[in-house]
């Protein structure tokens, strides 16, 4: 996963995807995003669960628009935080390397216990969201293309194209992150947006609520993609023997 990494060509594998990663070791202070990864996911469903835990529609965040609303809601939340910290399991290179068995559990915790229900879910509350059709646009959308991303990732490992299935994995991941986001964009948007209630948007607070939103979600998961699509693209660094 790092610049420099070994790339050696195997036998076995179709014309495309002739290389398996060797990681070098690393000690953890030189993988500078490892911890403070492992910390914004916590802070993040220490902040997102409890509404969702307690069972009481009344806490919930997000308004009902159908009566199985709610109960989505929370099977979504709870699988959505499954894919996360597995996610997380899943890119920590000491574990990648050094436990490979549980590297595997995982996986298949993050795509089967994690990504797939809580996809579907995703896919039935953003078609019903309440919050306008810019915000439900996206929220389909990134329903699909994180079912998508993450189905292709697991066919990929099964059929032992392993370049094919980093790549794709690395776009879930994203994905799976851009989620934080989308939460952090709210917020900044508003300040933005409040003071221009009257102008705007002609003083209607649906249409400021429903332009927060829209842009929390939209901007969120592409500029997430965009960024890991770009870090895959990367040009390897050259190694001092090389040179
Ligand atoms: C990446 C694909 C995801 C999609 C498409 C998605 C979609 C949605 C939708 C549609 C809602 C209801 C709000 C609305 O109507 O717009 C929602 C709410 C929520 N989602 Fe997701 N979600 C995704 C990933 C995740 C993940 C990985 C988590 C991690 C736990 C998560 C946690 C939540 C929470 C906590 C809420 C309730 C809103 C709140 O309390 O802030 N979602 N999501």
């Amino acid at each position: 996963m790092t610049a420099g990494t070994d790339l050696r060509p195997t036998r076995a594998q179709s014309a495309p995807e002739r290389t398996v990663r060797v990681e070098p070791k690393k000690h953890w202070w030189r993988r500078p995003w490892t911890a403070p990864l492992g910390l914004v996911v916590v802070a993040f469903l220490a902040y997102s669960l409890p509404p969702y835990l307690a069972f009481d529609p009344a806490r919930s965040r997000v308004p009902s628009t159908f009566p199985a609303h709610y109960l989505f809601l929370v099977g979504h939340v709870l699988f959505g935080s499954i894919a996360m910290v597995t996610a997380v399991l899943q890119v920590w290179p000491s574990i990648r390397r050094k436990h490979p068995v549980l590297h595997r559990y995982s996986g298949r915790a993050y795509v089967f216990a994690g990504v797939l229900p809580s996809g579907l879910l995703a896919l039935t509350v953003g078609a019903a969201t309440p919050y306008g059709p810019v915000t439900r646009a996206s929220d389909v959308l990134l329903a699909v293309l994180w079912l998508g991303t993450t189905w292709a990732g697991f066919r990929a490992a099964r059929e032992r194209r392993f370049g094919d299935h980093r790549r794709w994995m690395i776009r879930s991941f994203a994905l799976t992150m851009s989620i934080i986001l989308n939460r952090l964009i709210g917020p900044v948007a508003a300040i933005f947006l409040e003071p221009r209630l009257a102008t705007t948007f002609g003083g209607s607070e649906i249409a400021l609520g429903q332009s927060i939103a829209a842009l929390g979600a939209w901007v969120s998961w592409t500029v997430a993609l965009i960024a890991a699509q770009l870090w895959l693209d990367r040009k390897p660094k050259r190694r001092a023997s090389v040179q």
